[in-house]
């Protein structure tokens, strides 16, 4: 059995981290979110993946420095190359299958029929977050041999995601993004598919939306009274693709965490429930009160750290706290008189107070940024 893994599309909804980087690559836990579901695959005993990665795309952006508007090339597709690589990490056998641009996600079964072979596969969005894993399904799937089989999740905004109504446990209807939802079954975004799902795929119409949608194929595949099975699913699940959504996945994740202490921490710091500190890392004069996790060569001085906040790879903190945040690599917060919370903040980015006249807030925003002062 084989994996096709979704890494390309947009990711509007996590602007502006989204506008410099792939969506699958934000961290949770400081690990991205993509390698959970390449790590699931290969607990599965899956080791053939394709990853599906769209092409580089050119976008405006505040020069660093100067702030004037530089056209940059975004290229998250090599990101995520120069991360997964060639999977051996993962214990996988990766190949990339570029997609022109996010066309849906049927669009890119549709374009991987040639390295999927007509072999039973699983499909994986590789923004979505399963705790406890996809070995039962996909052993499932191969016992009871259906040509599809879908998960579902209770949620509370079914509006939000395709949209599956039962009869017993047989599923009679799936719509994508309704208005008004029949039921609060959402689709998880792991599917299972024998080779009938290229006909569907063959068959279907782009959406509203103009894409062709996996939710309308398997549509099709019931309505021509293919065997769609169905499973809802009891543990956790996410996808990550808004901030809230992202900040829960880390307090789930960083939950189970548990505490190692590689960097070094001074006699004045106070320690918490579990802390993970990574190698190079120094802490001085600081609360930690776990779960949280800490990177490699971060700087934390006269701060409080509160739980369920991971903090990348080369921060600092300075005189400031934080808790229930996610920090990307190499950013800076110092002096800041208000607690910092439920804040996801970027790469290298800037967060300071300045004592001088007249007192004002400064600020220098991507776009689509959402800052909240109180
Ligand atoms: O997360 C579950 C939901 O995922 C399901 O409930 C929906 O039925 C399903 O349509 C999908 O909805 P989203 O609107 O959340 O899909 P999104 O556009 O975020 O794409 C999901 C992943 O697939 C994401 O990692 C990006 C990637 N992708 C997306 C498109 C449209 C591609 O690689 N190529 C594409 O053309």
């Amino acid at each position: 059995m084989r994996a096709l893994v979704l890494a390309g599309g947009r990711g509007t909804r996590l602007r502006p981290i989204t506008h410099t980087s792939a969506k699958q690559l934000v961290p949770v836990a400081n690990k991205p979110v993509l390698f959970y579901g390449l790590e699931s695959l290969r607990a599965a005993g899956i080791t053939e993946v394709g990853i599906v990665v769209s092409d580089p795309r050119e976008m405006l952006q505040p020069d660093h420095r100067s702030g004037e508007l530089v056209t940059v090339l975004v290229n998250s597709q090599a990101e995520i190359r120069a991360a997964v690589g060639d999977g051996s990490a993962f214990g996988l056998r990766v190949t990339y299958i570029e997609q022109e641009a996010p066309l849906g996600l049927a669009h890119a079964v549709k374009i991987a029929r040639p390295y999927l072979e007509d072999e039973p596969f699983v499909m994986y969005l590789g923004d979505n977050l399963i705790r406890d894993g996809i070995t039962p399904f996909v052993r499932e799937f191969e016992r009871e041999k259906p040509n599809a089989q879908i998960l579902l999740a209770h949620v509370a905004t079914p509006g939000d995601f395709g949209v599956a109504e039962l009869e017993g446990d047989r599923v009679v209807r799936l719509e994508e993004k309704p208005k008004h939802p029949k039921s609060d079954l959402a689709l998880v975004g792991v599917y299972l598919f024998d080779r009938t799902v290229f006909e569907a795929v063959a068959a279907i119409r782009p959406s509203r939306r103009g894409e062709l949608e996996i939710t309308d194929a398997i549509q099709h595949l019931i309505t021509g009274g293919k065997r769609v099975r169905s499973h809802v699913i009891e543990g956790w699940w996410k996808d990550t693709g808004r901030v809230e959504d992202l900040l829960e996945a880390n307090r789930i994740i960083l939950a189970d965490l548990a505490t190692r202490i590689e960097g070094s921490v001074d006699g004045e710091t106070v320690m918490e429930g579990s802390v993970s500190i990574g190698p190079g890392t120094t802490i001085t004069r600081s609360r930690l009160r776990g779960p949280l996790i800490i990177g490699a060569g971060a700087r934390i001085t006269d701060s409080y750290v509160g739980p369920f906040s991971a903090i990348a790879d080369g921060v600092t903190l300075t005189h400031c706290e934080i808790e229930h945040s996610i920090v990307l690599a190499r950013s800076r917060i110092e002096n800041v008189p208000h607690r910092i919370e439920s804040s996801l903040i970027g790469r290298d980015v800037v967060v300071a107070s300045r004592d001088e006249r007249p007192r004002a807030h400064r600020l220098m925003l991507g776009d689509s940024s959402r800052v909240e002062l109180s």
